[in-house]
């Protein structure tokens, strides 16, 4: 038995949190690293972030996932943040120091590892990313590392995506509204936008799955195929995906901030689809 002294504690915070998968995930990544060590899934007060982080700092917490509604929150309360963090503007990860947190977020990479995993190298893919919020503003930095050839932002509100291209800085980027995206094929098609959790679509046109390799990828995931992965597949897409990868792939990322272990990711995304 180990020393419960010793045992390195670690949590996910959120509000609501008991849906959350990452405890299982990271029970998981422990058992097969045999790495020493506790997760939980704490539900803060939607007006209590601050207050409770804290705490769970005075209590000796090593680390933290950051989920809904608190991502920005914890990045305003990060002593330092990573780059990729800053370009997000929020905070899915936090690790301990002395006196506080440093920031970081691993959900670009859990994207981009999780597309690889499906399509391969993204090297030279067209991709349209549909939405301009917060889950959309953590991956254009680390899509545009993986080098894709051009990134088309699109959103309901068309000045925010204009706002997170420009934000990039980058050539082979551009945001607008859905209205002015060619009816065009793309490799890739993200849905990025919280349609999903109200079974709303955003407005899609068929020729943009039309490629032969078309990938639509939905970053929301449920037990069902989503309303986007369906209507994707109406459109003839070739390959749909739900995000369970990607968050399997961000936690995977976080553990290996935290622990320094590199973790084989596709038994645990297998041992979720069949709990
Ligand atoms: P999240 O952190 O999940 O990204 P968010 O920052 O509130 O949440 O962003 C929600 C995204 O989903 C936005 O891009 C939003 O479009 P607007 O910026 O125009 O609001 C998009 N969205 C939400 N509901 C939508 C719907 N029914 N149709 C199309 N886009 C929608």
């Amino acid at each position: 038995m180990s020393d419960p002294v010793m045992v390195d504690h670690y949590a996910v915070l959120g509000n609501p949190i008991n849906h959350s998968k990452s405890p299982l995930i990271h029970r998981l990544f422990a058992e097969q690293t045999e790495q020493d060590m506790t997760y939980s899934a704490i539900c803060l007060p939607l007006d209590g972030f601050i207050v409770g982080l804290a705490e769970l700092h005075a209590q000796g917490f090593k680390g933290m996932n950051v989920t809904v509604p608190f991502k920005f929150e914890a990045f305003a309360a990060c002593e330092q943040v990573s780059e990729r963090a800053q370009l997000a503007g929020a905070v899915n990860t936090l690790i301990r120091t002395d006196t506080g947190w440093r920031g970081d977020n691993t959900d670009g990479a859990g994207l981009v590892n999780d597309l690889t995993r499906l399509v391969g190298d993204l090297a030279g893919k067209r991709v349209l990313m549909l939405g301009a919020g917060g889950a959309a503003s953590g991956v254009v930095k680390p899509l545009l590392d993986a080098k894709v050839d051009q990134l088309t932002i699109a959103n309901r509100t068309a000045a925010k995506a204009a706002d997170l291209a420009a934000r990039a800085q980058h050539l082979r980027v551009n945001g607008c509204g859905y209205d002015v995206v060619p009816n065009q094929p793309y490799d890739i098609i993200i849905n990025a936008t919280a349609a999903s959790l109200a079974g709303d679509l955003p407005p899609l046109k068929a020729g943009w799955f039309s490629d032969a390799h078309c990938l639509a990828y939905d970053m929301m995931y449920s037990k069902e195929p989503t309303v986007f992965m369906q209507a994707a597949q109406t459109f003839g897409a070739q390959q749909t995906a739900d995000g369970l990868g990607m968050l399997v792939e961000q936690a995977a990322e976080a553990f290996y901030l935290w622990r320094g272990v590199r973790v084989r990711t596709a038994p645990v995304y297998h041992a979720l689809l069949e709990s």
